[in-house]
């Protein structure tokens, strides 16, 4: 059993930086997916991140899923890590680290620097007082979000407002804009590398690519060369799962019974997450 902390996250980042991979964090939506991408990291024996959504915590609730995460993380002779995905309230990140997340994310991208700041402080000043790891954003993660929308264009980090907000706040890991998108990209994503390896030049901490759904996989690896050792993957979970139950459920008939379904679509689930630790390199590194 290991105690898992955010001193355990931050080895585990540290220990991809200097081993040239990345640990994958896979958003789950129910125990269907989370068992499917957990079943997974046990089989590569790799250091995974799971994370709940704001939107699956206000269905299901933040202390049920806290608990639930506990168990998660006590079952393996090995670290995984519960997180909370971006989350746009300092609330919402200070009632996830009372439930026992050992990470959280509080994206105030949206917002003025200043503002950015200030949330991002406020989250970080409660969250290090248990050992909790903290995620923050810059720049912007294109295309459609978990709260609302973003097309504009001015999406890019700024590598004096990354330091600024760094050296301001003492959060832990940084997400970074660098042209990557939530949900299925329409073509080839345009990855910014040079402001990404900028970036990392400017600051000390764990940086976080965004977007994983539909990045290539020579893209991908390109990210960890320069500079990423976290990352983030939605979309192709959430639409493997549907898509496979739906196939199911067509060719079975929605008598059949929940935990069958289930059964057959998680091995879908399952394949999503092999293939991403994979690519992020992080099998056996656990
Ligand atoms: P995708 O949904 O595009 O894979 O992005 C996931 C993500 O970045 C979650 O934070």
């Amino acid at each position: 059993m290991i105690n898992t902390t955010g001193k355990v996250l931050k080895d585990l980042l540290k220990a991809a930086d200097e081993g040239g991979y990345a640990i994958p964090m896979f958003n789950y939506t129910d125990l269907w997916d989370q068992m499917a991408v957990l079943e997974a990291a046990r089989e590569l024996h790799a250091p995974v991140m799971f994370a709940s959504i704001p939107k699956t915590v206000n269905e299901i609730g933040i202390d049920i899923l806290g608990a639930i995460g506990k168990i998660r993380m006590n079952e393996n002779d090995f670290p995984i890590i519960h997180h909370l995905d971006h989350s746009n309230s300092v609330d919402l990140c200070k009632k996830a680290v009372d439930a026992g997340y050992p990470s959280v994310m509080i994206d105030a991208s949206r917002e003025t620097l200043e503002k950015n700041i200030k949330m991002t402080k406020a989250v970080v000043e409660y969250a290090h007082l248990y050992d909790v790891c903290v995620e923050a954003e810059i720049g912007k993660i294109k295309g459609r979000d978990y709260e609302a929308s973003f097309d504009g264009g001015d999406f890019l980090v700024q590598v004096d407002d990354a330091v600024k907000l760094v050296e301001e706040t003492g959060v832990d890991t940084l997400a970074v804009g660098i042209g990557t998108a939530h949900g299925f990209y329409q073509g080839k994503p345009e990855i910014n590398f040079k402001r990404l390896a900028e970036v990392n030049e400017a600051l000390d901490i764990p940086l976080v690519l965004h977007g994983g759904t539909g990045i290539p996989e020579e893209d991908v690896r390109k990210a960890i060369k320069n500079g990423i050792n976290k990352v983030n993957i939605g979309t192709q979970i959430r639409y493997t799962y549907m898509s496979n139950v739906s196939r199911i459920v067509q060719e079975k008939g929605a008598v059949t019974h929940t935990i069958d379904i289930m059964q057959e679509a998680r091995p879908y689930i399952k394949q999503v997450a092999l293939d991403w630790i994979r690519i992020c390199m992080a099998d056996g590194k656990a």
